[in-house]
């Protein structure tokens, strides 16, 4: 096996938003359809201030970085995060590419400010954690995901990290047989999303 897993590097962020617009969902992609920008939403807030919390699968034949898996610790204290840093660069962003779309707007702008329900509030206390997974498709099915699934559970047992969560849409049956397979329970589902959960206390 030439794919080695290690912590997630500030100077990986160019192959990051490769792969993150490359695995990333199609109809998401179509309403972001600009790289950086999608990039923006979902992978570079964790290369700037996660990467003690995220790990990637490195292929030492062709030293090309060709997955990731991203955390936060707290999940809370990380939104409140993300709105201070990053939501002015994805506004700015759809500005310097003048995206005219009014889906783009809105939809990005429900994302940034999404309020946190009571249920959302609640899974929190018991899995604080959460996860972003991907890899490219060529490497797909061969144990990748698994492995890098098992790197982020140490991390999180190792920093006493009570549990983890994290969404997947409702129409990846991929990701959501994954999940099922590596173990994870359901917690939630809306039309939209899946939620899946672990709870770690009895890992440590
Ligand atoms: C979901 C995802 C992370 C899974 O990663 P992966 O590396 O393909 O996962 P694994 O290889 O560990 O497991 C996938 C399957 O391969 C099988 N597998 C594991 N090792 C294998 C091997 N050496 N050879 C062949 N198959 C293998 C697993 O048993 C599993 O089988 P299943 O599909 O019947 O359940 C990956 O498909 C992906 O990045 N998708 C795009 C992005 C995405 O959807 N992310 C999740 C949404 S939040």
């Amino acid at each position: 096996m030439t794919i080695k897993i290690r912590k997630l590097d500030k100077k990986d962020e160019k192959s990051l938003i490769d792969i993150c617009f490359i695995t990333g969902d199609l109809f998401l992609k179509e309403v972001f359809p600009d790289p950086y920008l999608f990039s923006l939403f979902w992978c570079l807030y964790y290369v700037w201030y996660e990467t003690n919390n995220s790990f990637v699968a490195f292929d030492t034949k062709t030293k090309k970085v060709i997955g990731y898996i991203l955390s936060t610790l707290d999940t809370k204290k990380q939104e409140e995060d993300f709105k201070k840093t990053t939501a002015t660069l994805i506004k700015n962003r759809i500005k310097e590419i003048k995206i005219k779309s009014l889906k783009t707007r809105i939809i990005a702008h429900f994302i940034i400010n999404k309020p946190t329900s009571k249920k959302q509030r609640n899974l929190l206390k018991r899995y604080p954690a959460h996860l972003h997974i991907n890899i490219l498709l060529e490497y797909q099915r061969q144990g990748i995901g698994h492995r890098l699934m098992q790197t982020l559970e140490s991390h999180l047992i190792n920093n006493n990290v009570i549990g983890y969560h994290l969404e997947v849409g409702a129409k990846n049956n991929l990701g959501i047989n994954f999940y099922k397979k590596y173990g994870l329970e359901l917690v939630n589902k809306n039309r939209f999303t899946f939620t899946f959960a672990r709870d770690l206390t009895c890992s440590s």
